[in-house]
């Protein structure tokens, strides 16, 4: 059970990032005048919904394992993926970033993304049927990268390789500032959710002992009430 505690944020975290990847490809396709772009972005947006369908199925079988108090925080909802920082609120990266500035974060991410799902499929292990299907999916981010890697020298060849790396340490940081940003929301609500309780649990005791035979009005001369009065 400790294990699956233990797989449960990591899935959830990645099926979101996959997904958002997966609208991030279909809103570039949309945008593209050119065909062939729109194809090679359709096509990995066809290959992002299909890893983060992967994950989703990795994560609802271990969600059936759990407690339900567990399981009802790994429930996927769509606006989690703005809340959680996957899409920005600001719009797609195709509407907000210079096409040079998107591939780059495409060419980078790719890269990051088959590292991280080294670190799955150490959890989930290689040898079972979860650890093939992580392997093929990492076959397919080292491809997109690869794609992106190609459209980037051919249209911008001067870009140096530094330029990249600077890319790269930039999305590194992304990242991990939205782990800390969604650990910060987890611990606000640790912390906030007794305090609500209480404050609602104040708030009916004083309810409950209240005469509501006060707020009737029937038969009763307004003028006579007090302007302080609450009725
Ligand atoms: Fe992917
Ligand atoms: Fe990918």
């Amino acid at each position: 059970m400790k294990k699956i505690h233990k797989e449960l944020p990591i899935l959830f975290e990645t099926a979101h990032a996959e997904l958002a990847s997966a609208l991030e490809m279909l809103a570039a396709c949309k945008e593209t005048d050119s065909p062939k772009q729109a194809f090679g972005y359709f096509m990995h947006a066809k290959d992002e919904y299909n890893h983060s369908s992967s994950f989703f199925k990795m994560l609802s079988k271990r969600g059936k394992k759990a407690s339900v108090r567990i399981a009802r925080d790994f429930r996927f909802t769509p606006p989690s993926l703005i809340r959680k920082g996957y899409i920005s609120n600001k719009g797609f990266l195709i509407d907000t970033m210079k096409l040079k500035d998107f591939i780059a974060f495409v060419y980078t991410n790719e890269l990051l993304a088959k590292s991280s799902f080294e670190n799955i499929l150490i959890l989930v292990g290689h040898d079972t049927k979860e650890g093939k299907i992580i392997s093929s999916i990492m076959v397919d981010e080292l491809r997109h990268h690869g794609m992106a890697k190609k459209f980037f020298l051919k249209h911008y060849p001067s870009l140096q390789p530094w330029q990249l790396m600077i890319y790269r340490a930039k999305e590194t940081i992304n990242n991990k500032g939205r782990k800390l940003y969604d650990a910060n929301l987890k611990l606000l609500d640790r912390l906030l959710t007794p305090l609500y309780v209480a404050l609602a649990y104040i708030v009916g005791t004083m309810a409950k002992k209240l005469n509501l035979n006060e707020f009737k009005r029937k038969g009763k001369n307004l003028m006579n009430v007090s302007s302080n009065s609450i009725l």
